[in-house]
Parts: C-alpha cells; structure tokens; sequence
C-alpha cells in the first residue's frame, strides 16, 4: 500500500467511526429513550378468584418528569394507557427526577396530564427513592393525590370485582422511606391472591418471607444502557441483584416482575434497554 492508499484509507476509517459514534450518540439519546415498549406477562396462580381471571393490571415506573422526560411524553403515555384499557393501574415510585427542580407551575400542569390516566377499577402509586429527595415527600403526594392516584405507603387495600377481592399493598421506598412489610397482610387474608409495590427490586429478597404472590418493582431502569452479549453495566444499589424480567422466590413462590421503566437518570441515554409498560394479565390456574 503507498502512502496516499494509506492516508486515504486511514481517514475514510476516521470518518466512518466518528459516524457510527455519532449515530451511536443519536440513537442512544434521541431514539431508544422514546421508543417504549409494551411488555406483556400473563400471572398465573391458584389463588386467582375466578372473577379476577382475565383482570388486568397496567405497571407504570420511573418517569423521573424533568429529566428528558416532559409534558409530550406525558401525552403520548396518556394516549398508550387509554388503548391498552386495564382495569388497574399501578406506578411503581420516581415520579420525579429531581423534585426541588420543579416549579408549582409545572406541578399543576403534570397534575393536569396524570388525571387524564384512568382504570375502571383505581389508580396506586408508591414512593420511589428520587420522589422522597428534593423535599418531594409531601408535594409528590399532593400531585397525585389531586390527580386521582391513591398512595400505598406501607398500607394494603382491597381490590374488589364481583364478590370477590384480591389484596394490593405497597412499600414505602426502601432507600429512602420507612418501608414496613410485617403488618400489611392479616393472618385472615393469607391465603388470598396478595400483590405487593416495591420500588426497589432486590427487597424481594425480604418479601419472599411474607405471604405474597407477585412483587412489581422498578428502580432498575435495567441499566439504560447494555451492550450486546454483556448485557447491563451499572444498576443502583437494591436494584443489582434483579434488573429487569421476571424471578420466582421462596416457598409460596413468589413471582418478582422488574419494569426497565420510562424515563432516564443520571444519563439522558437508553441503548438496547427500551423504555417499557408493563401489562400483566391475571390468569386463574
Ligand atoms: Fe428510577
């Protein structure tokens, strides 16, 4: 090869990484962050009464509003909610990347938006570690109060369809919370269909000494960003052990679901690791 070959070559080289970097850098910010996906899982068990078979539940997790993650993604998210119709929804913690950042302007407007998202049988919500920092314990909760969303922080409610009822509970946030897991299910319940809300995924380490069914968590992000082969990179801590997909645990068994969530932190990148819903269907056995 002369040397003009070899300069020639060596630039064309430059210039065609510099534009996979660039493509790479574009995708990863513009692309993939918007591109959510819908992940379907039936939930199979016998303790599923036979008027909740074919119920519905909508998972929404980690929107960190804020954050590359606005009032557009908030519409989009209102429309794909109403096409998909569950009968419940439930959003798992971080609301808001950074609470103290948010004017109570926006809050009114990102109240506007949330109260557009309905079920036919309620909307629940959990604290994420993001939503109690930045002094947003008590304006988060106002926000969603006021947006229709009712607060499982350590508490346990009854889903009600046709005489029957299964039990939802949630954790206050692990990290940053006063999380309290012994009390939220009564010796008389134990052996109903019990659904626990825990943001951070690897407390089900913990839950799976209690008598529930299903854990839906987040937190993760799934790492937002994976390489091929390898997978993700770095996860925040009670989200290292169980990143993303589903797990069975312990005796009863119980079954951990851990959404990859919507929004970014951190870095405003996703690559190989869409944003995603999480529609479950119960599925009586
Ligand atoms: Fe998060």
């Amino acid at each position: 090869m002369n040397r003009r070959t070899f300069l020639k070559r060596s630039l064309l080289g430059t210039i065609g990484l510099a534009g996979a970097g660039y493509g790479g850098y574009y995708y990863a910010h513009e692309i993939e962050p918007r591109w959510v996906k819908i992940v379907r899982n039936d939930i199979e068990s016998e303790r599923i009464p036979a008027s909740f078979d074919g119920f519905t539940l909508l998972q929404l997790s980690d929107t960190h509003i804020g954050f590359n993650y606005g009032l557009k993604e908030l519409d989009d998210l209102i429309q794909t909610v109403g096409e998909l119709d569950p009968d419940l929804i439930l959003f798992t913690g971080d609301l808001i990347d950074d609470p103290s950042t948010i004017t109570n302007q926006q809050y009114a407007q990102i109240k506007d938006k949330l109260s557009k998202i309905q079920s036919r049988y309620g909307n629940y919500w959990i604290y994420g570690n993001h939503d109690h920092g930045g002094y947003g314990t008590e304006k988060i909760a106002q926000v969603m109060s006021s947006a229709g969303f009712q607060l499982l922080k350590n508490e346990t409610t009854k889903i009600q369809k046709d005489g029957d009822h299964i039990n939802l509970s949630g954790l206050d946030d692990v990290l940053l919370g006063n999380p309290e897991i012994t009390q939220l299910i009564d010796e008389s319940e134990q052996d109903h269909f019990n659904i626990l809300l825990s943001h951070e995924p690897d407390f089900a380490d913990t839950t799976k000494n209690y008598p529930f069914d299903v854990q839906l968590s987040g937190h993760s992000h799934g790492g937002q960003i994976q390489l091929p082969i390898i997978g993700y990179i770095i996860t925040p801590i009670l989200g290292e052990k169980y990143v993303e997909g589903s797990f069975t645990l312990g005796q009863r068994p119980l079954q951990l679901f851990v959404s990859k969530g919507l929004g970014t932190t951190r870095l405003p990148f996703r690559f190989l690791c869409r944003p995603e819903i999480n529609l479950y269907t119960l599925r009586k056995k």
